[in-house]
């Protein structure tokens, strides 16, 4: 099982789906670490109570110095042993060299279908710009924000008489299936990548079938 760390800035529900997924011995990936750049953030309490090892590297005492945060938050993954990052809510924007570093074994959860509404504030703007689907998508994190590779999204409907809560309550319960999902798939293996296109492979026969 690979040592997966999930990252977050706040609520946690993400984080929450990929613990319980991840709760199953035979999810490829096993978390190892939950990290928060914000002591408040209500995730970690969750984290805990799942018996999830959780730390703290508050971002805001750094102010600018973006690498010097990254590296007191790569101490935490090195301590723990992490081969995996799953970002999930986590709103700080990451270093070329953090990216570079962690590139094919960083995953971002982001609230549109991209390249549809990059950013902040997704589901107020697609209700804005009057699409009539919108959704989540999970990709591999590269130095632009919200551009790297996708690995598997999802789309729900808008529908008449939505406003940013219903839409965003909607998108959420399709990121939790997804990102458990998306995840899986990086941490057994079967993600190979052609220029910025994710080419999913077969998994593994069940190793009773297995020659
Ligand atoms: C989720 O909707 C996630 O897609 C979004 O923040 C929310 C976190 O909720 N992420 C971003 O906007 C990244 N820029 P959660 O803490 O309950 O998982």
């Amino acid at each position: 099982r690979r040592r997966t760390a999930i990252l977050i800035s706040g609520r946690g529900s993400n984080m929450a789906a990929l613990l319980a997924a991840a709760a199953d011995p035979a999810y490829p990936a096993e978390i190892a670490l939950v990290l928060s750049n914000r002591a408040d953030a209500a995730g970690l309490a969750r984290a805990a109570e799942a018996g999830i090892p959780t730390a703290v590297v508050e971002s805001r005492p750094f102010g600018r110095d973006r690498a010097a945060f990254e590296a007191a938050m790569e101490a935490e993954l090195a301590r723990h042993g992490v081969e995996l990052i799953a970002l999930a809510g986590f709103m700080r924007v990451l270093t070329e060299g953090f990216t570079a570093r962690w590139e094919g074994r960083m995953l971002n959860i982001h609230p549109s279908l991209l390249p549809a509404f990059p950013g902040l504030d997704t589901h107020a703007r697609a209700l804005a710009a009057g699409v009539k689907l919108h959704g989540c998508t999970v990709h591999l994190v590269t130095p632009g924000v919200d551009e790297g590779p996708i690995l598997a999204q999802a789309a729900v409907p808008i529908l008449p008489g939505d406003d940013e809560a219903r839409l965003a309550a909607r998108v959420l319960a399709e990121e939790h299936r997804l990102y458990p999902a998306a995840l899986a798939w990086v941490a057994s293996g079967r993600v190979a990548l052609e220029g910025r296109l994710v080419r999913l492979e077969a998994p593994p026969p069940p190793s009773g079938e297995r020659l």
